[in-house]
C-alpha cells in the first residue's frame, strides 16, 4: 500500500505521495509543494533532495554498495575491462560480444583528434593545468564535430558516445605530452583502449612504450571503479546543463570543471599532495591528524569523508588492495602508501572520525597506484576524469531520453528590500572595507 507523508500548514493538512525505488529507498514527492501551499524546501549541498529517477547506479551509503546497472562494482575486478563496464553504464545491459567489437572497433577508428584541435595545445602556457586544457578541449569537441550537437538518434549518440570515450584519451595524453614539451604521440590502431592511452602518454618516436599486462589490469579497474556515482557533484553538473538541452560534449565540459575541485575529483591531487607533505615535512601521521581534527587549522584529511558512505567506500577497498599488490610486482616500495595506511588506521580508531563515519574515499589511494605507473600528479583528476566519463554520458542520455524539464531550483531571498536608485553624486564617499 503506498504511503503518504503529510504537511500541516497553519491547521490545514496536504499529504505528498512517498515514491520508493528498487531497492526500497522512500522519498516524497514535492513536485507540488509550491502550487499547493506556497512554500518552497531548503536544503543546502541537496543531501536530503533528489533531483530525479534513475536507473543508472545504485548506492547504499551505510551498507557500502555501489552497483553499476545492478551488477556490484566487486564483480568486474576479475579481468577488468573498462570499455564493456562503459558500455554497460551507457546502454543499460552488458554488450554481446558482436557489440563489444563493434563498439571497441569505433573507438580504435575515432581515437585520433582533427589536426586543427591538435594545434590549440600549442597556444595553452606549458604549465596550464591539464584539468582546464581537458575541459575547453572536450567543449571544442562541438567545434569540429557540429554533426552531434543534435543527437536525435540511438545511431547518433552511439557514434558521439564512441567519439567522445575514445578522443578523452588523446585529449589528456596530449595536454600532458604539451606540459612536458614532448612531440604528440599518434593513438596507434593495434592496442587497446588502456594501451593505446598509455602509448601516447609515454611513448617517444624512437622507444614504444609496452604497457605491462599489471598495469592495463590495474589502470582497466581505476576507470571502472571510477565509472559512474549516481548524482554527485559533477554528474548532476551535467544533468543540469543537459537539462537546457546543451549538447553532450558541452554538459561533459560542464561536469570535468566540477570534478577539478578539491572537495571533489581534485582530492585525488590533494591526497598526494598531503602525503608528500607529511613525508617530506617529516610530520608524524599523529601529528597530522591532530592538524585534521583541528578546525583552526583549516587542515582536512583529504581522502577522507563522504556525502553518502557513512561506513567504508567499497571503492576505497580495492584501491588500497590494488596497492598493496601492485606497487611489489612493479619493484616500487612507497613510503606514501606506508603513511595512507598509518592514516587509515588511526582513523579508524580515532573518535572525531568514528563518530562523524569518515572513511577513506576513492581519492584515499588512487593516486599512489597512479604515481606507481608514472602518472604525474597534476593529471590524476583528468584519470578521474575519464572513467566518470561513461557515467557523465549515460546520464546526460537517460536525462535526454525522458520529458525532463530545464532545472530551475529556487532560493530564499535574504537581500536588500525594496530599494531606490541613487544618482552616482549622491553616494557619498567609499565605505572603508571594513564597514559591512
Ligand atoms: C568524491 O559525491 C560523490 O559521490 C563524490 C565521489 C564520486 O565518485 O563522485 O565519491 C568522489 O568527491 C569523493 C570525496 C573527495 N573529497 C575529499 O576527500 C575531500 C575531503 N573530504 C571532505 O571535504 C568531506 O568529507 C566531503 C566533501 C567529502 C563530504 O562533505 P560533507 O558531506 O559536506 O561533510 P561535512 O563537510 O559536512 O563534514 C561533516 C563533519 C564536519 O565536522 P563537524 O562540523 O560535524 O564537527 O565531518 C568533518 C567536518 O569538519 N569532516 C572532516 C573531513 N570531512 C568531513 N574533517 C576532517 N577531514 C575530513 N576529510
Amino acid at each position: 500500500m503506498s504511503q503518504i507523508a503529510t504537511l500541516i500548514l497553519d491547521g490545514e493538512s496536504h499529504d505528498f505521495p512517498v515514491i520508493v525505488g528498487t531497492e526500497n529507498e522512500p522519498a516524497i514527492d514535492i513536485s507540488t509543494l509550491r502550487a499547493r501551499t506556497g512554500l518552497i524546501t531548503l536544503d543546502q549541498g541537496l543531501g536530503n533532495t533528489g533531483s530525479c529517477r534513475s536507473a543508472i547506479t545504485y548506492i547504499d551509503g551505510e551498507r557500502g554498495i555501489l552497483r553499476y546497472r545492478g551488477i556490484p562494482i566487486e564483480q568486474f575486478a576479475n579481468g577488468p575491462n573498462f570499455i564493456e563496464v562503459a558500455w554497460l553504464l551507457i546502454f543499460g545491459r552488458l554488450p554481446t560480444s558482436d557489440e563489444y567489437a563493434g563498439f571497441a572497433r569505433e573507438l580504435t577508428h575515432q581515437a585520433n583528434i582533427d589536426e586543427g584541435m591538435k594545434h590549440h595545445f600549442d597556444s595553452f602556457p606549458r604549465k596550464a593545468a591539464p584539468m582546464a586544457i581537458l575541459s575547453s578541449m572536450v567543449n571544442a569537441l562541438s567545434c569540429f564535430h557540429p554533426e552531434f550537437l543534435e543527437l536525435d538518434s540511438p545511431e547518433k549518440f552511439w557514434a558521439a558516445a564512441a567519439r567522445l570515450m575514445s578522443k578523452i584519451r588523446t585529449i589528456a595524453a596530449f595536454a600532458y605530452r604539451h606540459s612536458r614539451g614532448l612531440p604528440y604521440m599518434y593513438p596507434d590502431p593495434n592496442l587497446k583502449y588502456v594501451p593505446n592511452f598509455l602509448h601516447m602518454m609515454f611513448s617517444m618516436p624512437y622507444d614504444h612504450f609496452i604497457c605491462d599486462e599489471l598495469v592495463r589490469d590495474a589502470f582497466n579497474l581505476i576507470l571502472i571503479l571510477h565509472a559512474d556515482h549516481e548524482q554527485n557533484c559533477s554528474t548532476s553538473t551535467v544533468r543540469m546543463v543537459g537539462s537546457s538541452r546543451a549538447n553532450l560534449f558541452a554538459s561533459c565540459s560542464a561536469g570535468i570543471s566540477a570534478l577539478w575541485g578539491p572537495l571533489h575529483g581534485g582530492a585525488n591531487v590533494a591526497v598526494l599532495e598531503m602525503l608528500q607533505k607529511i613525508h617530506e615535512g617529516h610530520l608524524t601521521p599523529q601529528e597530522y591528524m591532530r592538524l585534521a581534527k583541528d578546525k583552526a587549522s583549516g587542515v582536512r584529511l583529504m581522502g577522507f569523508g563522504h556525502r553518502v558512505y557513512k561506513n567504508f567506500d567499497p571503492r576505497a577497498k580495492l584501491l588500497g588492495q590494488i596497492a598493496e599488490e601492485l606497487l611489489p610486482k612493479l619493484g616500487k616500495k612507497d613510503p606514501l602508501l606506508d603513511i595512507a595506511r598509518g592514516l587509515e588506521a588511526i582513523a579508524l580508531e580515532d573518535p572525531y572520525f568514528v563518530e562523524r563515519k569518515l572513511y577513506p574515499n576513492v581519492d584515499f589511494y588512487s593516486g599512489i597506484i597512479l604515481r606507481a605507473i608514472g602518472i604525474p600528479v597534476n593529471m590524476f583528476t583528468v584519470i578521474f576524469a575519464m572513467g566518470r566519463l561513461p557515467g557523465w554520458i549515460a546520464h546526460w542520455w537517460e536525462q535526454n531520453q525522458s520529458e525532463t524539464r530545464i532545472a530551475r531550483p529556487r532560493q530564499i531571498y535574504t537581500g536588500n528590500g525594496l530599494t531606490d536608485y541613487t544618482p552616482m553624486p549622491g553616494r557619498g564617499r567609499t565605505p572603508a572595507a571594513t564597514e559591512g
